[in-house]
Protein backbone atom coordinates (compact mmCIF):
# COMPACT_ATOMS: atom_id res chain seq x y z
CA UNK A 1 0.00 0.00 0.00
CA UNK A 2 1.84 3.33 -1.14
CA UNK A 3 -0.91 5.95 -0.39
CA UNK A 4 -0.17 9.72 -0.07
CA UNK A 5 -2.51 11.55 1.61
CA UNK A 6 -2.94 15.95 1.67
CA UNK A 7 -5.15 17.03 4.00
CA UNK A 8 -6.07 20.85 4.55
CA UNK A 9 -8.53 23.05 6.29
CA UNK A 10 -8.92 25.93 4.11
CA UNK A 11 -6.92 28.13 6.75
CA UNK A 12 -3.40 27.70 5.75
CA UNK A 13 -2.45 24.34 7.77
CA UNK A 14 -1.64 21.53 5.41
CA UNK A 15 0.09 18.26 5.76
CA UNK A 16 1.29 15.50 3.39
CA UNK A 17 2.40 12.48 4.26
CA UNK A 18 2.49 8.56 3.50
CA UNK A 19 -0.13 6.01 4.77
CA UNK A 20 3.16 3.67 4.88
CA UNK A 21 0.92 0.33 5.70
CA UNK A 22 -1.49 1.97 8.42
CA UNK A 23 -5.10 1.97 6.98
CA UNK A 24 -6.92 4.08 9.92
CA UNK A 25 -7.24 7.59 8.56
CA UNK A 26 -7.81 8.70 12.75
CA UNK A 27 -4.16 7.15 13.46
CA UNK A 28 -2.75 8.93 10.42
CA UNK A 29 -4.57 12.48 11.33
CA UNK A 30 -3.02 11.86 14.83
CA UNK A 31 0.64 11.15 13.82
CA UNK A 32 0.91 13.17 11.20
CA UNK A 33 -0.63 16.54 13.08
CA UNK A 34 -2.83 16.67 10.46
CA UNK A 35 -5.59 19.51 10.52
CA UNK A 36 -8.47 17.66 11.57
CA UNK A 37 -10.30 17.81 14.74
CA UNK A 38 -12.04 14.84 16.64
CA UNK A 39 -14.40 14.68 19.26
CA UNK A 40 -16.19 11.42 19.52
CA UNK A 41 -14.28 9.21 17.85
CA UNK A 42 -17.17 6.88 17.19
CA UNK A 43 -18.94 8.71 13.97
CA UNK A 44 -22.08 10.39 16.07
CA UNK A 45 -20.65 14.27 16.38
CA UNK A 46 -19.31 15.32 12.79
CA UNK A 47 -15.92 16.84 14.02
CA UNK A 48 -13.87 15.02 11.73
CA UNK A 49 -15.99 15.78 8.71
CA UNK A 50 -13.78 16.11 5.58
CA UNK A 51 -14.85 16.47 1.79
CA UNK A 52 -12.86 13.97 -0.76
CA UNK A 53 -11.41 15.79 -3.77
CA UNK A 54 -9.86 13.21 -5.39
CA UNK A 55 -9.07 9.55 -4.63
CA UNK A 56 -12.07 7.85 -2.85
CA UNK A 57 -11.08 5.07 -4.11
CA UNK A 58 -8.32 4.71 -1.99
CA UNK A 59 -10.99 4.85 0.61
CA UNK A 60 -13.16 1.48 2.03
CA UNK A 61 -16.75 1.66 2.07
CA UNK A 62 -18.39 3.24 5.03
CA UNK A 63 -19.19 1.39 8.13
CA UNK A 64 -22.56 1.18 9.39
CA UNK A 65 -21.98 3.84 12.15
CA UNK A 66 -20.35 6.05 9.36
CA UNK A 67 -22.86 4.97 7.01
CA UNK A 68 -26.04 6.38 9.58
CA UNK A 69 -24.17 9.49 9.70
CA UNK A 70 -23.66 10.43 6.27
CA UNK A 71 -27.32 9.26 6.38
CA UNK A 72 -28.74 11.98 8.41
CA UNK A 73 -26.65 14.57 6.46
CA UNK A 74 -28.56 13.60 3.28
CA UNK A 75 -25.85 11.07 1.84
CA UNK A 76 -23.52 13.85 0.36
CA UNK A 77 -21.29 11.83 -2.14
CA UNK A 78 -18.14 13.47 -1.19
CA UNK A 79 -17.93 13.47 2.91
CA UNK A 80 -16.38 11.01 5.06
CA UNK A 81 -15.37 10.76 8.60
CA UNK A 82 -11.72 10.53 9.67
CA UNK A 83 -12.38 8.77 13.01
CA UNK A 84 -13.74 5.85 11.32
CA UNK A 85 -12.73 5.67 7.48
CA UNK A 86 -10.11 3.46 6.91
CA UNK A 87 -8.02 3.01 3.69
CA UNK A 88 -8.19 0.11 1.45
CA UNK A 89 -5.49 -2.55 1.32
CA UNK A 90 -3.05 -2.81 -0.97
CA UNK A 91 -4.42 -0.21 -2.66
CA UNK A 92 -1.80 2.74 -4.80
CA UNK A 93 -2.33 6.52 -4.97
CA UNK A 94 -3.14 9.92 -3.90
CA UNK A 95 -5.93 11.53 -1.40
CA UNK A 96 -6.82 14.96 -1.00
CA UNK A 97 -8.66 15.84 2.20
CA UNK A 98 -10.28 19.23 2.98
CA UNK A 99 -11.41 18.98 6.30
CA UNK A 100 -14.49 20.96 7.08
CA UNK A 101 -15.14 20.69 10.92
CA UNK A 102 -18.69 19.28 12.27
CA UNK A 103 -22.06 19.89 10.45
CA UNK A 104 -23.98 20.22 13.33
S1 LIG B 1 -14.91 12.46 15.79
FE1 LIG B 1 -17.07 12.45 15.99
S2 LIG B 1 -17.74 11.83 14.01
FE2 LIG B 1 -15.58 11.60 13.91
Amino acid sequence: MQIIINIDDGCGAAVRFTANGIKSLADLCDAHGAPVDFSCRAASCSTCRVRVLSGAELIDNANPLELELLAALGNPHDIRFCCTATLRSNATGELNLHALGPAF
